[in-house]
C-alpha cells in the first residue's frame, strides 16, 4: 500500500523540497499528504502549496506548554493517516510522549555524523575541532535528542579553506539525496524500525547505517 508521509518543517524546506521532486519523479513510492510548520512565515509551507500539498500552521507561540502542542501536532498527524512522519529541519524539542507514540515511524535528519555533535552549530563545532570529514544522518526518532538508530549518513571532506556556510552547503547536497533514498526504502518495506532496530531486507543494520560520500556523487 502507498504510504501516507507527513513532513514538519520550521523553515526554508529544502530537504522538503527534495522530497517532492522524489515523489514528483516516483522515486518515492508515496505520498506526501500534509505539510505541518510551527512558523507561519515558514518558506517551506509555499513550496508545498506549490506542489498542491495540504500544509497546516501550529504557531507554538500559540501555545503554553510543549504538551498542548504535541496534542495538537498528534491529532493532526493522526486526523491524516500519516504512515511515516519526516522532520525536515523542524526545530521543536518534541516530549517523549510525543516521540514514543510514534516509534518507529518519525525520521530526522541531522547535520553532524552523529554520534558526533549533536545539538546547534555542528559545522562549526566540526571545524573547530580539525575533523577530518563533516555530514550528516538520517536517523529515527527517539526520546534521546538526536540519538536515534542511524538509517544512512552522507559524508564529505573537510577542506581547510571551509567556513560553516560553505560545508552547510556541502552537506546540504548530500542531505538532498540520502533523506528521499531513506524515505524510498521505508516506502518499499525494504528499511523498516521494530523497536528502535533497523533491518534493510530483514537483516539488522549495522550501527552507522549506510554511507555515502560526497565524492560519489559529484
Ligand atoms: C538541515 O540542514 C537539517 O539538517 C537541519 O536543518 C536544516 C533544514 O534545512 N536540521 C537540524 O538542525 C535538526 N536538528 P531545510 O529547511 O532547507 O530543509
Amino acid at each position: 500500500m502507498t504510504k501516507r508521509i507527513a513532513v514538519l518543517i520550521s523553515g526554508s524546506g529544502s530537504n522538503l523540497q527534495a522530497i517532492i521532486d522524489a515523489v514528483s519523479k516516483k522515486q518515492i513510492n508515496g505520498e506526501i499528504v500534509l505539510v505541518i510548520s510551527n512558523k507561519g512565515d515558514a518558506y517551506g509551507l509555499q513550496r508545498a502549496q506549490q506542489a498542491n500539498i495540504e500544509t497546516q500552521v501550529l504557531q507554538h507561540t500559540d501555545y503554553d506548554s510543549r504538551e498542548a502542542f504535541d496534542k495538537d501536532l498528534s491529532n493532526a498527524l493522526i486526523a491524516a493517516k500519516a504512515d511515516v512522519i519526516v522532520l525536515a529541519g523542524f526545530m521543536r524539542i518534541l516530549t517523549e510522549q510525543f516521540v514514543n507514540q510514534f516509534q518507529d515511524k518519525m525520521l530526522n535528519i541531522h547535520p553532524s555524523l552523529l554520534p558526533k555533535y549533536k545539538g546547534l552549530n555542528t559545522h562549526q563545532r566540526a571545524i573547530d575541532a580539525k575533523d577530518s570529514h563533516a555530514g550528516c544522518s538520517v536517523h529515527y526518532v527517539t526520546a534521546e535528542l538526536d540519538g536515534g538508530p542511524i538509517a544512512m549518513q552522507g559524508i564529505t571532506a573537510i577542506d581547510v579553506t571551509d567556513d560553516a556556510e560553505q560545508l552547510a552547503q556541502k552537506v546540504h547536497r548530500l542531505e538532498h539525496i540520502i533523506y528521499p533514498k531513506v524515505i524510498s526504502w521505508i516506502c518499499d518495506d525494504q528499511l523498516t524500525s521494530i523497536d528502535n532496530r533497523l533491518y534493510f531486507n530483514s537483516e539488522l543494520l549495522d550501527e552507522t547505517g549506510f554511507k555515502l560520500s560526497l565524492d560519489d556523487v559529484q
